[in-house]
């Protein structure tokens, strides 16, 4: 969803922002723009379509200014078009500004500014912002250093919604101020330089260093300096945070595109994420967390709340949670969580998961849990995104930068160290079953397995182009199979645009059936000896009415009933779906490529959904 770049510096700043925003395109956008400070004027050049449109727009290599902000947008209010596109500039181009975010009540701000003379060019709720702080500054007659500080303070406690802002003034040249409530927005400390991106990796072959931004906290930016101010406009301490990843791990490696590589990641990731956590002969440890027995014996249920696929790596999370420890445990969309009133107090704990840190629903939702008095853990992949620093306790999943809007290695990460969140729990319990033991000498053997499941999984591309063409796909599974249909059918729709559902195989009978026709595809995923059984027989069903099947099994199965199988390692239930989604991250792929689609940056998906 949108992304925001900013520089402020010794060096031209439009070559810098335009870098940065390509690093940011994976998040998805429909424009794109830049504003810079020239001599006394602000420079404005945007358009809709891909950021590289911007090197042919007229004067853009004449652009000289050390400080400047860029933008891409993911239209919300008012179509593509360059009206719409940011920067915008107020009335009397004085200032400068991008946002990411929605303010929500700009209808009100719109008539309270028209009303005071100022016109609008676009349909969108930014457009309100310069306009507002331009009100507020041309009201104060005080002109000292901190007037265009009050102006934008001013405005943005009349703005009701979310914001990550940042806006530069024709008569402030060595200033930026940067602000950010419920939207992300990072500042990297440089030498005589500081840049702003709304994520890391767009900047991280500038700076480890980072200023991580709480809510409305007030950034003045300035070539040297970074100071920060409260919404009291008092001044505040603020420390850099130094990033471990390096530029190199955001790069493609010689892949094609980021989400092959990402998939191939997976072994590392999931080595990563087990870390020293978890151990064969000791308990497991999380330094982030301090729970009791007590405290965990008199939890009343957990909730499990995300959206899409970390959604899906929840569902396999409450499988192996009541499994071993025994607590009543819900899963829940975070969009549908808000607003659904759940029955929440100080005795229930909330998990948060979200790669990104920034969904604004798994955000509100957490926010709302510990309004109700819950305990709250977040899942995060990102050190420092919003959603760690509202909850109670974080813990990381340790993916490295998830670049391609379809996730992956962060959805197997996630499913793994919920896994071992189920283990800490059940050990803290006292629970001393040799079913933990056997699970942790599974989860240490994971990571080979994984490759080879990768070696495996190759030849699956031969099937997906034999189905490429198809219009409708569907994912069969039971029990934990059936989260692991969830998460692949989800993956072929976003990356293939193929229509595909998933269902719990024995629900087929009661309706989806009916879809059943000659020629379709229908993939399964059988790796519960309990169930396998019970598969088989739906899936005959669905052959029997001239499905094309597939299946993704670790169980001894008669192959010939099948148009494929792919035999993947055996490994504990609690952890199949680390593996068995690998194939079918593949096949979307492959269908992907075959199909001749953009996999990085499927259509009308952001990476990061900052707004509800
Ligand atoms: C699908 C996908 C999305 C995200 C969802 C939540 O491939 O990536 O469904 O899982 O938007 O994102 P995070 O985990 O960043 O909260």
């Amino acid at each position: 969803m949108c992304g925001i770049v900013g520089y402020i510096g010794t060096k031209k700043a439009s070559p810098i922002l335009i870098n940065g925003l390509i690093r940011l395109e994976y998040r998805g956008y429909d424009s794109a723009g830049i504003s810079t400070i020239e001599k006394e004027n602000l420079s404005l050049m945007k358009d809709k379509g891909r950021v590289k449109n911007l090197y042919n727009l007229p004067g853009i290599d004449d652009l000289e200014g050390t400080i400047g902000i860029a933008h891409t947008r993911w239209a919300t209010h008012g179509k593509p078009s360059k009206e719409n596109s940011h920067p915008h500039m107020d009335n009397s181009n004085t200032f400068s500004a991008v946002h990411n975010g929605i303010i929500e009540n700009y209808n009100e701000l719109r008539k309270f500014l028209g009303d005071n003379g100022y016109t609008f060019y676009s349909q969108t709720d930014t457009e309100v912002i310069p306009n507002l702080v331009h009100y507020y500054y041309s009201k104060d007659t005080n002109n000292d250093d901190l007037k265009f500080l009050r102006a934008v303070k001013s405005a943005c406690s009349d703005f009701k919604g979310s914001f990550a802002i940042e806006i530069i003034c024709k008569d402030y040249p060595d200033n930026m101020i940067v602000v950010r409530k419920d939207s992300p927005l990072v500042i990297g400390k440089g030498d005589e330089e500081n840049f702003i991106s709304s994520d890391i990796p767009a900047i991280l072959s500038f700076t480890r260093d980072f200023y991580l931004l709480d809510d409305l906290e007030f950034t003045v930016l300035s070539r040297n300096d970074a100071k920060f101010y409260d919404i009291n406009l008092n001044q505040i301490d603020k420390k850099t945070k130094t990033i471990e990843w390096d530029a190199a791990s955001s790069e493609k490696n010689g892949f094609d595109d980021y989400m092959l590589k990402e998939i191939y990641e997976q072994p590392t990731a999931i080595r990563e994420t087990i870390g020293a956590k978890l151990n064969e002969n000791s308990k497991c440890e999380f330094d982030e967390l301090n729970f009791t027995k007590e405290y965990l014996e008199n939890i009343n249920k957990i909730y499990i709340v995300a959206c899409g696929t970390a959604m899906h790596a929840g569902l396999v999370g409450k499988n192996v949670i009541e499994k071993l420890c025994k607590i009543q445990t819900e899963v829940d969309i975070a969009s549908e969580f808000r607003y659904r009133d759940p029955i929440i107090d100080d005795k229930t704990l909330c998990i948060f998961i979200s790669q990104s840190g920034e969904t604004a629903d798994t955000i509100a939702a957490l926010k709302l849990s510990k309004e109700k008095g819950a305990k709250t853990i977040a899942v995060s992949n990102v050190i420092g995104s919003s959603i760690t620093r509202e909850a109670d306790y974080s813990v990381y999943t340790h993916a490295g930068p998830e670049i391609a809007v379809a996730s992956t290695k962060a959805y197997t990460s996630q499913v793994m160290l919920l896994v071992i969140l189920a283990i800490y729990f059940a050990e803290t319990l006292y629970i001393n079953e040799d079913k933990i033991k056997e699970l942790k000498k599974d989860i240490l053997e994971l990571p080979k397995k994984l490759e080879e499941t990768l070696k495996i999984s190759e030849n699956i591309k031969e099937f997906a182009k034999k189905v490429y063409q198809e219009t409708d796909i569907f994912f069969l599974g039971r029990g934990i199979d059936e989260t692991v249909a969830r998460e692949a059918s989800l993956k072929l729709k976003e990356i293939s645009y193929i229509h595909s559902e998933s269902y719990a195989a024995g629900e087929l009978k009661h309706g989806p059936i009916a879809l059943i026709e000659n020629g379709i595809t229908v993939v399964s995923i059988m790796t519960d000896s309990k169930l396998v059984e019970k598969t088989v027989s739906n899936v005959q069903e669905v052959i029997s009415r001239g499905a094309k099947t597939i299946v993704v099994t670790n169980q001894n199965i008669d192959d010939t009933m099948f148009e494929k199988v792919i035999h993947i390692p055996t490994t504990n239930s609690f952890i199949s779906p680390i593996l068995s989604i690998i194939p079918l991250q593949l096949f979307s792929y492959y269908i992907s490529k075959e199909k001749g689609l953009d996999v990085d940056k499927p259509r009308n998906l952001a990476k990061s959904v900052t707004v509800e």
